[in-house]
């Protein structure tokens, strides 16, 4: 299938009559790619690879794209790429020059120049044919090592106004979720939610998918919820695999030997999340 972008994923889980959410995981190598592209074909699932901007310095922008891209171009299932919490303009503005979907992280910006931030690059990426997610809000805890913020609930009224003067394609939100593991039961505060989709005509989706119980994620299916991130929950998943094998069997030094077991296990933890998300049989809704 060729490479979709995220509006265009997220509209069939926003629009269709089968509630569902598209799961979109982060990768940070081949390894997790295939590990991912692999669940979310066995499942028959559309899929979103996430580039997170902190873990680029580290695996470079132009080598995880390719690898994500080329895995999303050659698998039969609905798959886009994204660049996950772009706030430097020129990792936003290189992640469009190859063709990514984008998401906007103007956090740190006062809410008028948040607005200003957000629609110059919209601007830019709908007239390469681009999608554009960006979050009003913040959410508390870390992402991949940067500096923990604290949370800011998403207001309604300003998601419907941030949504109007921006022209973005889909609004992640601040009900509650966090970046990371949850110390407690997750207090998501559904009636903000549905608030907010009563007044915003895009898709919505939500950060901080992982470690969230089912009675949970079901609820905010129920409620029109289109996307969840997983950062953490493979994290955990690749790197506990790595520590069993390499301590159960020191002397196996080949890196696929470990590396493959480490893939299965991000594979079967990915599968879990999509049958949680209801996303499993789902590519048969979508076109190439
Ligand atoms: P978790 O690491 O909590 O799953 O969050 C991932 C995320 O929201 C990426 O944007």
């Amino acid at each position: 299938m060729p490479l979709f972008t995220t509006k265009a994923i997220l509209q069939t889980a926003y629009s269709s009559a089968e509630r569902f959410c598209v799961p979109a995981f982060n990768v940070h190598n081949m390894e997790y790619t295939k590990a991912v592209i692999a669940a979310a074909e066995k499942e028959q699932s559309p899929v979103i690879l996430m580039l997170g901007q902190p873990i680029l310095a580290f695996a470079g922008l132009d080598t995880l794209a390719n690898i994500a891209m080329f895995a999303a171009r050659n698998t039969r299932i609905p798959a886009a790429v994204m660049l996950d919490h772009g706030s430097k303009e020129e990792i936003i503005d290189r992640s469009m020059e190859l063709g990514l979907s984008i998401m906007i992280d103007g956090s740190h910006y006062q809410y008028d120049e948040n607005v200003e931030f957000t629609r110059s690059y919209t601007e830019k990426a709908h007239r390469l044919g681009l999608s554009v997610e960006a979050e009003l809000g913040a959410l508390a805890g870390s992402e991949d090592g940067e500096e923990e913020v604290a949370a800011r609930m998403t207001d309604p009224d300003m998601a419907a106004d941030f949504v109007g003067k921006t022209g973005i394609d889909i609004l992640a939100v601040s009900i509650g979720n966090v970046h990371g593991l949850y110390k407690g039961r997750p207090n998501i505060d559904v009636s903000r939610f549905i608030e907010i989709r009563k007044r915003v005509s895009v898709p919505i989706v939500m950060h901080g998918g992982s470690d969230l119980p089912s009675d949970i994620v079901n609820r905010l299916i129920d409620e029109g919820m289109s996307k969840f991130n997983i950062g953490t929950d493979l994290k955990i998943a690749f790197s506990s695999a790595l520590r069993e094998i390499l301590s159960q069997e020191p002397l196996k030094f080949q890196p696929f030997d470990s590396l493959q077991y480490a893939m299965n296990k991000t594979e079967e933890t990915a599968r879990e999340k999509i049958r949680m998300f209801r996303a499993s049989g789902k590519s048969r809704l979508y076109s190439s």
